[in-house]
């Protein structure tokens, strides 16, 4: 079986640490690895918006030395035009790895289940592992390397129960960090995904919290990271969202109640007078760019490793 990387938890502790070296090492060389030289292809296919997904696959996968193949899920209409199986077979005689950005995780799950090259989840509905990837080599970028992750306070603000909080949750659990999730109860994560992350907290020293309180969220936070409160797909709910969840805003007063040094992550894309202030994003404890180009970095570094263990066993944590 070929390894993939569909959600934040399909990669050990240890081999998230390598991962993330690895993306500190690609920073400052960019060229060190070329493990698609040939050109060897890489398709990157895509069913909802992108810029930074599709800047990021794209000049990795050539920086890596290979060939990206954008796939329009527009025109490829997976699972209409063609089974989720049928194109995955064709593809897969053909490129070394699928990056895919979709909506419901069946699909990528599906993909993967017949795919004979990795398969990397470049968004979901479910989770999004790859921007979780670039925010803790960001924040280990910024707080004193891949080392000191362990033990510090991540807290998340806004939408519990979307692929970012989901992912914070498994990933920053794998790190040894301790996730706190603070969310109206409308959009408190599922309770699966937590007892997952707990799991995984208990072997790695971390934690994970999930609370309704913005302010008790934040106290004492080392990053304090938000998102969209509409992610693509939701758009229907838009006002309704908007609405339980502006308590939920990262403004200057309630980043004051995080340490004084705190970094401020946010995905991108941003809205401004929504879920973050202009002061607060635009201010000196936000990183969100270098979280952005980290996207590269880390996305590289993921290639890097995936390609090097896929038939390496699937671990069991
Ligand atoms: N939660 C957001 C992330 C955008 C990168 C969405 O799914 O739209």
């Amino acid at each position: 079986m070929v390894r993939h990387f569909l959600k934040d938890d399909d990669i050990t502790p240890a081999e998230q640490r390598a991962i993330l070296e690895l993306t500190a090492q690609l920073r400052n060389r960019r060229y060190l690895e070329q493990p698609l030289l040939g050109p060897k292809a890489v398709a990157f296919i895509t069913d909802k918006p992108t810029l930074r997904t599709q800047a990021s696959f794209a000049i990795g996968i050539a920086e890596l030395g290979g060939f990206p193949l954008m796939v329009d899920g527009n025109l490829a209409q997976i699972g209409v035009r063609e089974s989720v199986a049928d194109t995955t077979r064709v593809l897969d005689r053909m490129v070394s790895a699928i990056v895919w950005r979709t909506f419901a995780d069946e699909r990528i799950e599906e993909m993967a289940a017949v795919s004979k090259v990795p398969v990397i989840n470049a968004l979901t509905d479910g989770y999004h592992p790859c921007q979780i990837l670039a925010d803790l080599a960001t924040i280990a970028q910024h707080l004193g390397g891949v080392r000191a992750l362990p033990g510090k306070v991540l807290t998340y603000l806004g939408d519990g129960a979307n692929n970012m909080a989901n992912s914070y949750l498994l990933g920053g659990a794998t790190a040894g960090m301790h996730v706190q999730i603070a969310c109206p109860a409308e959009y408190e994560p599922d309770p699966a995904i937590v007892a997952r992350a707990a799991d995984i907290a208990a072997t790695t020293g971390g934690s994970v919290a999930v609370l309704h309180d913005p302010r008790q969220g934040v106290a004492g936070a080392d990053v304090v990271a938000t998102d969209t409160w509409v992610s693509m797909g939701t758009e229907a709910e838009a006002a309704e969202r908007k609405a339980i969840l502006a308590p939920y805003q990262l403004n200057s007063e309630l980043l004051a109640g995080a340490r004084q040094d705190a970094l401020v992550l946010h995905c991108l894309p941003a809205y401004r007078g929504s879920e973050i202030t202009a002061a607060v994003i635009d201010g000196p404890q936000s990183v969100v760019f270098d979280e952005a180009e980290n996207r590269l970095h880390a996305q590289k570094a993921l290639m890097v490793w995936l390609l090097a263990n896929q038939n390496t066993a699937v671990p069991t944590l």
